[in-house]
């Protein structure tokens, strides 16, 4: 079976949904960020303030061609940023079917208003900060995607619910 992906905006649900995809589907969950702080044995706040954001791209890409070459029935949940980049989307879609989590910039920002762990977010400004991110990275998640969701205003089992119905059993 192929695997399911999760893309989406910080904050958008990917890692919870993930989780409680991966009891309903009865498939482990893999996820990137989690993967790569492992690696690394540090946060991706530190990874971020000790190397920069472009060495932690470049880890998400190595991270990405790993598990092209060993998974298959999993649940894989992605960082926000990586299918910013093109050769992440491709891979993206050799890995399996991509669903878009797709989240307005206020949903987003009532979500992680207090969060301290996204580094990008710990601006004054964080909702505009948002809106300009969403912006500029919902043409990639369009074009990384199969499947696309929107979140605002559902509950988790609703969401859940459209993510299986859409789930390709191959
Ligand atoms: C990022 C999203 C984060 C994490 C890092 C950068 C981004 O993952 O990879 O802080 O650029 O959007 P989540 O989407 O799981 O928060």
């Amino acid at each position: 079976m192929r695997n399911v992906i999760l893309i989406g905006f910080m904050g958008c649900g990917k890692s919870t949904v993930g989780l409680r995809l991966s009891y309903r589907l009865r498939r482990t969950i893999i996820d990137t960020d989690k993967e790569i702080e492992k690696e690394e044995q540090r946060t991706i706040s530190d990874i971020f303030a000790t190397d920069g954001e472009a060495y932690f791209r470049d880890r998400e890409t190595a991270c990405l061609r790993k598990l092209t070459g060993m998974t298959g029935n999993q649940i894989i949940s992605v960082g926000g940023g990586l299918p910013v980049r093109e050769e992440n989307r491709a891979l993206l879609h050799e890995l399996g079917q991509v669903f878009y989590l797709r989240a307005k910039g206020g949903t987003i920002y009532e979500r992680l208003k207090d969060d301290t762990t996204r580094p990008l977010l710990q601006v004054d400004d964080p909702l505009s900060k948002i809106e300009t991110l969403l912006e500029e990275r919902d043409p990639y998640y369009m074009e990384a995607s199969d499947v696309v969701i929107t979140v605002d205003g559902k509950s988790f089992s609703e969401i859940l619910d459209e993510i299986e119905k859409n789930v390709e059993e191959i």
